[in-house]
């Protein structure tokens, strides 16, 4: 990844570039709802990926209140792929997670989607598939490991190579 890539929490100010990566990438993600997105600023659950101040990608979720995080959407904009922006978005995502001591990140993604390539590479497990409105689901998991947490419940089923 370039050094010039940070992420950061979203604020009010990257919304307009925020749709329109998503709008442009409709046919992939869905149709994103400005309120949606405006809604989860505020929460903090938007992560943004900046080059050269500006928004080159981003990440919406929503930590639930159980040990569950959701993915909604990941998207970079077409020119910045493959250049390890969505990793970086995940990676301070699931550092998120470990911090909030949740213990699943879960993501549904159309089946026919190339991105599943993208779920497999970055570790994550393939848990089920169900039928969406339009196309069938991909239900992707990743568990959230944290050695000093496990620990402190004394003692994991995980184990750490
Ligand atoms: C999926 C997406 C976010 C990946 O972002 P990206 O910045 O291109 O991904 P990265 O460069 O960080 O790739 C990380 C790894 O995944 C792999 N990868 C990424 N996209 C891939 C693809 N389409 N097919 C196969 N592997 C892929 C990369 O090769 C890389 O592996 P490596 O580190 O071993 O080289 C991006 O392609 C995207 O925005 N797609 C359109 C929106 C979308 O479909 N989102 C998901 C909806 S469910």
């Amino acid at each position: 990844m370039s050094e010039r890539i940070i992420i950061r929490k979203a604020t009010l100010k990257d919304l307009e570039a925020v749709k329109r990566i998503a709008d442009v990438n409709r046919a992939s993600i869905g149709f994103v709802l400005r309120a949606a997105l405006i809604r989860n600023i505020e929460r903090g659950w938007l992560l943004v990926a900046e080059e050269d101040e500006m928004v080159v990608g981003f990440a919406n979720y929503r930590h639930r209140r159980d040990d569950q995080t959701t993915l909604y959407e990941i998207c970079v904009a077409e020119e910045h792929r493959g250049n390890g922006v969505g990793r970086a978005l995940l990676d301070r995502l699931i550092t998120e997670c470990q911090q909030m001591g949740k213990r699943y990140l879960r993501l549904k993604c159309p089946a026919d989607n190339e991105a599943n390539a993208f779920y497999s590479k970055l570790g994550f497990e393939q848990v089920g598939r169900e039928r969406g409105k339009r196309r069938e689901l991909i239900i992707w998991e990743k568990i959230i490991t944290n050695l000093e947490k496990d620990l402190a419940r004394g003692g994991s089923t995980l184990c750490v190579l």
